[in-house]
């Protein structure tokens, strides 16, 4: 009450130039993350032209633009915003690899770890989570997400807005998350980034709206909007999609704001004719901020003249802005987050350590272990080798905010810690990233020759995804696969470390390496992690949230495919198949070994029967086969047989992490209700249709065993 009296107050003695203000999110220069910039900032904030700015932080800074926001006429305090996609001060692994993790846990707490070193930094918004599914390895943005799988997805983003904004906005520590982006931006065409994208609502509402749905309904503030279009309308101009779905349909009360100058870039969608026009398409779609065009404060007076848009709407999108803004504290303490005290004690701080290390630890993915390569023990002499492998840059990531690499830990690094003196350690780089040059080659193969073991760490460099970075072709670079023959020229015993942004196609690493582990880009204590991993004192658990193709040609693919009315068959010609490789993935989403070796039992219902309103146990054992402790994550996947939608030929509906002592079994049961067996029908509303289903434990997508049960009333 007393805050809308306030508001409504303020708004009430506001000038139309001040209102516009508010919707005017402008960009700093401590950060590029665009093309346009928006100058000098502080005439607009002086006089209340700007109401938000991203690409700032520090206590000092955002202090010093604090102080001339206070001077403008309304005396309203700024918001500040920024990228923290995976960490602020201290990375934890991208995203992709840390929903590896299955562990929303500790996905909530690397978010609430984040958000305090941002809040400590002056910022008050972090433009995260990014929850767009995608199916598409060769799209770089693939990196800052969490995979291909809506219900895991969906899990994932509800635990980083809970991480982000804690029990309430004003508490010391949160900020606002801001879900993007709004919508299907993972599904561009060919992969390639800003694309267009194309698809069935049924498809909307299956498999890319779930996770977006579920980080508002666990009351994430803000949204913003994607670059591409939806049914060729732009997504910063689609009434459809910002007012009747996320508002009316999904109850979001929040502010939208676009995505970095996506306004104005409608005129090269080809669907504004002009600044104006589009400024009319955005509001009227239900943008309420508009990200660095500035054509809301250029173009909306005229539009008002003329009656175009009228000044409830733009009242309508002042008063969510001011909203949050309080709901922050910002009216009662505009500096509650310049607080140098805070950074220095928060960022990079022991605690925020650990937990990245853990984050990494979790992330890390055993693809392949088939000689029993790893552990390796710290004796001898170990050859590290890779361009990757001292690499602190590249450890870090894409989109690292105020990440600071001198403060990360490399592979090698990591390595060195771990070992001491109890080995000898060679290093050679042996090759560039992406350059053919055979100068560092020399090098590499007498390290390896004078070595009892290689570690060979490739991959991407940070550039080689994220925005901006689609690749058409996702092997390891042509001068790295060069290395990667010579070094088993060798005869030595080599284990392959990969390290990238996005799934892979490793079919020839995977014909010649007995031992590959892949390793993202694992954030400030990766190096550390990964050595943890490498000599056995800790053991990977990471479970693939985004299967490895056999081949770029493959793309899209997701284990969630459907049946089609040729189902694949090797042997049938006409089926739908490829006529130079299966349609399987490499390593299929969910895959992910340990240092340990299971045996599941037959999945096992407890009915074959159940009614609407009941519930359903479905069980497996698993034996822990090894002479220690290990560690597995077993998922539940449903089928539903016949349904008036054609349905996934399986779709993850639950998992369980088990500790298993040395010889141990264990029963692991999960519970469904009909409402796991609900899906999108034709009327593209959720459905539950009775009839028989499959449901199959295992330890990956692929591996599994099934058990029938019928659904009656
Ligand atoms: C463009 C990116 O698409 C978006 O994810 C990011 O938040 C903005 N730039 C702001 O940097």
């Amino acid at each position: 009450m007393r805050k809308q009296i306030f508001l409504q107050d303020l708004i009430n003695r506001m000038s139309m130039e001040e209102k516009l203000g508010q919707l005017n999110l402008l960009t700093g220069a401590m950060d590029s993350t665009g093309m346009k910039n928006s100058g000098d900032l502080v005439p607009k904030i002086r006089n209340g032209t700007c109401g938000a700015v991203f690409n700032v932080f520090t206590p000092s800074a955002t202090r010093t633009l604090q102080d001339v926001a206070l001077e403008s006429p309304m005396g309203i305090p700024l918001i500040f915003g920024y990228d923290v996609i995976h960490g602020h001060r201290t990375i934890y692994p991208i995203p992709l690899g840390l929903s590896c993790s299955w562990n929303l846990d500790l996905v909530r707490r690397c978010a609430q770890m984040a958000g305090a070193e941002a809040a400590a930094d002056g910022l008050h918004w972090v433009y995260s989570p990014m929850v767009d599914i995608s199916q598409d390895a060769r799209w770089g943005r693939v990196a800052e997400g969490s995979g291909e799988d809506p219900w895991l997805g969906s899990k994932i983003a509800a635990a980083m807005v809970t991480g982000y904004q804690g029990a309430s906005l004003a508490e010391d520590g949160s900020v606002v998350a801001c879900v993007k982006h709004f919508a299907l931006y993972g599904a561009p065409m060919g992969g390639r980034d800003y694309n267009t994208v194309d698809m069935s609502r049924g498809e909307m509402e299956e498999t890319y709206f779930p996770p977006y749905r579920a980080a508002i309904e666990a009351g994430a503030r803000t949204v913003m909007t994607s670059f591409n279009e939806i049914d060729g309308i732009p997504a910063s101009a689609n009434r459809w999609l910002l007012t009747e779905k996320l508002r009316t349909d999904w109850g979001f009360n929040g502010c939208v704001v676009t995505d970095y100058t996506a306004v104005t870039e409608m005129k090269s969608h080809g669907t504004s004719a002009n600044d104006a026009d589009a400024a009319k398409q955005s509001l009227d779609a239900g943008v309420d901020m508009d990200m660095v065009s500035e054509v809301f404060i250029t173009e909306l007076p005229q539009l008002l003249a003329t009656g175009d848009v009228c000044e409830t709407q733009i009242n309508t999108a002042v008063m969510r802005v001011l909203e949050l803004k309080w709901d922050l504290g910002l009216f009662e303490n505009p500096y509650s987050h310049c607080n140098e005290e805070h950074a220095r004690t928060r960022h990079l701080c022991k605690e925020n350590r650990e937990l990245s290390r853990l984050a990494a630890l979790e992330s890390v993915v055993l693809l392949k272990n088939e000689s029993q390569l790893l552990p390796l023990t710290k004796q001898g002499s170990i050859a590290v080798i890779g361009p990757l492998a001292d690499s602190r840059r590249d450890m870090l990531g894409c989109w690292v905010a105020a990440g600071d690499e001198m403060q990360a830990c490399s592979a090698f690094e990591g390595i060195c810690e771990a070992v001491g003196d109890r080995a000898v350690i060679h290093f050679a780089k042996g090759c560039d990233i992406q350059k053919e040059n055979d100068s560092w080659l020399a090098d590499a193969k007498i390290a390896a020759s004078c070595a009892d073991v290689v570690l060979l760490v490739l991959g991407e460099s940070w550039q080689m995804n994220g925005e901006a970075a689609s690749r058409t072709n996702i092997k390891l670079p042509k001068c790295q696969r060069k290395l990667a023959a010579e070094m088993l020229k060798t005869g030595k015993p080599c284990v392959l470390i990969t390290m990238s942004g996005r799934p892979l196609d490793l079919s020839w690493e995977d014909k010649k390496f007995s031992s590959i582990l892949h390793a993202w880009a694992l954030g400030t204590e990766g190096g550390r992690a990964l050595a943890d991993i490498i000599f056995g004192t800790a053991a990977p658990i990471g479970k693939l949230t985004m299967g490895f193709p056999r081949h770029v040609g493959q793309l899209p693919m997701t284990y969630r495919e459907k049946s089609t009315g040729r189902p694949y068959d090797a042997s049938i010609q006409y089926s739908s198949k490829y006529l130079d490789a299966p349609n399987d993935a490499l390593y299929p989403f969910g895959h992910g070994l340990t240092y340990g070796k299971f045996r599941y039992g037959k999945t096992v219902v407890s009915s074959s029967m159940m009614k609407l309103d009941e519930t359903l146990t479905i069980s497996s054992e698993i034996t822990n086969l090894t002479q220690h402790p290990a560690t597995e994550t077993l998922q539940l996947y449903l089928r539903d047989l016949v349904a008036s939608v054609s349905r996934p030929v399986k779709e993850l509906r639950g998992y369980e992490r088990v500790n298993l002592a040395p010889g141990e079994t264990r029963l692991v049961s999960f519970i469904i209700t009909s409402k796991d067996l609900s899906f999108i029908g034709r009327d593209l509303k959720p459905v539950i249709e009775l009839g028989e289903f499959d449901a199959m434990i295992g330890p990956n997508s692929k591996e599994l065993q099934a058990a029938r049960f019928t659904l009656c009333c």
